[in-house]
């Protein structure tokens, strides 16, 4: 069984705690993280935050290997701490993942395009892909201390999809290079398709596509975020949020169904995660059955099923991964 998870909106849905879920329940044996260290995935255990930015969120489950895509990139300092502290002895980097070095991160943040009018969040990441285009970025293998962690990532994706595979994506659909809302988009394509690419797996291996919304929308950086609220009004709303790698303050809109829709056409996903329902419904909170959702709440849930004509199988209640409610069996998914 081969999922991967792609955010649908601007990033920050969720999908750390969604793979973290998808972890706990079906113990895969491998867990793919791509991107780069721009991005934070967040998952809380027993009240605690952790973020991460190089391994997979799927490390709560200590019986699945952790491994980093071979079109993913990542800091030497922040991938090794990560292995210390989350995934030691289950740790793989593909051969030919890049590294992000000193001068990439310089040059980005002497950029002031990038920094002040895209938002860029100044991890060298932008600067490291284009290296790669022309060339002359240094890879995983190029490094004496990582090659303790080096493996064929495609080959063990081949090799463990029988046992269940997750590939997390990151950040979310209108970030992506050739789909989001250029040029306030990151320096890759992180859709399904581009995620699909760095993995190293086509697209019929997958069988489940699961597209992450949140109850609401947020955004952090410059580009357009239609509906967005006034910070007071987001406050009042309780949907105050900050980036997990820079602590920027997020924007935020209300759940936009016309986004949603664009980001099913983009992905085609086979189910939806909506995450923080409880940010909507409080009675929601913590609930893990659909029938102990308010009324209001399984309401709104439908309609959302309805108009973008996919199951929604996974709803967030809480930080935990186990704050789900996981209707995949009842939607044969
Ligand atoms: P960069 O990819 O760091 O250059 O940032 C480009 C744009 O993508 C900026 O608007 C960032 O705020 C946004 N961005 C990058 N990574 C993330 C993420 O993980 N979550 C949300 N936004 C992100
Ligand atoms: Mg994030």
């Amino acid at each position: 069984m081969l999922y991967i998870i792609v955010d649908g909106f601007f990033g920050d849905t969720g999908k750390g705690k969604v793979a973290a879920y998808l972890a706990l329940a079906d113990k895969p044996a491998l867990c793919v993280r791509t991107g780069a260290p721009n991005a934070g995935h967040t998952v809380t255990l027993d009240g605690q935050q952790h973020v991460l930015r190089s391994l997979p969120t799927c490390f709560v489950n200590p019986g699945t290997k952790l491994a980093v895509a071979p079109g993913a990139l990542i800091k030497i300092d922040v991938f090794l701490s990560e292995v210390e502290r989350y995934g030691r002895g289950r740790s793989y980097l593909d051969f030919q993942t890049g590294v992000i070095e000193e001068r990439h991160v310089e040059a980005e943040r002497r950029d002031e395009y990038l920094m002040k009018v895209v938002g860029s969040t100044g991890q060298g990441v932008g600067a490291a892909m284009v290296d790669r285009v022309l060339r002359r970025l240094r890879l995983a293998r190029d490094f004496e201390e990582l090659k303790p962690y080096l493996a064929d990532v495609p080959a063990m994706i081949h090799e463990h999809r029988p046992s269940g595979v997750v590939i997390e994506g990151t950040q979310g659909t209108f970030l992506s290079l050739y789909h989001g809302t250029y040029p306030y988009v990151t320096s890759r394509d992180v859709t399904a398709s581009g995620m699909l690419s760095e993995a190293g797996v086509g697209p019929k291996a997958v069988d489940e596509v699961v597209l992450v919304f949140k109850a609401y929308v947020t955004r952090v950086g410059g580009g357009p975020l239609p509906g967005e609220l006034p910070p007071e009004e987001a406050e009042k709303r309780g949907w105050v949020e900050r980036g997990a790698v820079t602590g920027r303050p997020r924007r935020v809109a209300p759940f936009n169904m016309e986004l949603a829709r664009r980001a099913v056409l983009l992905n085609t996903p086979t189910q939806i995660a909506i995450t923080k329902i409880d940010a909507l419904f409080r009675e929601a909170a913590g609930k893990t059955r659909w029938a102990d959702l308010p009324p209001e709440a399984r309401r709104w849930v439908e309609e959302v099923e309805e108009q973008l004509k996919v199951p929604v199988t996974l709803i967030g209640t809480g930080p935990e991964p186990r704050h789900m409610v996981d209707l995949r069996k009842e939607k044969g998914r």
